[in-house]
């Protein structure tokens, strides 16, 4: 089975990722990241953007949206 980098929505907090990913800003300068779990802000209110720390919790930041069913996307 190959490994799949997992992309998990915590409710009223970020996005954790596990695997190996590469981010970048819009002009495609990479964030550098060592870590193999990263929480990517989904608040808006993180002052290390674009990973969280932790500021969703002061801001009360709540989203706790679920699937509807199984969404494919490609492209
Ligand atoms: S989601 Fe944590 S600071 Fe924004």
């Amino acid at each position: 089975m190959a490994e799949v980098t997992q992309i998990t929505t915590l409710d009223n907090g970020p996005f954790i990722v596990k695997g190996a990913v590469e981010v970048l800003d819009a002009q495609g300068n990479l964030f550098p990241s060592e870590r193999e779990v990263i929480a990517l802000c989904r608040c808006g209110g993180s002052t290390t953007k674009p990973f969280c720390d932790g500021a969703h919790a002061k801001l009360g930041f709540q989203s706790a949206e679920r699937a509807l069913g199984q969404a494919s996307v490609e492209g």
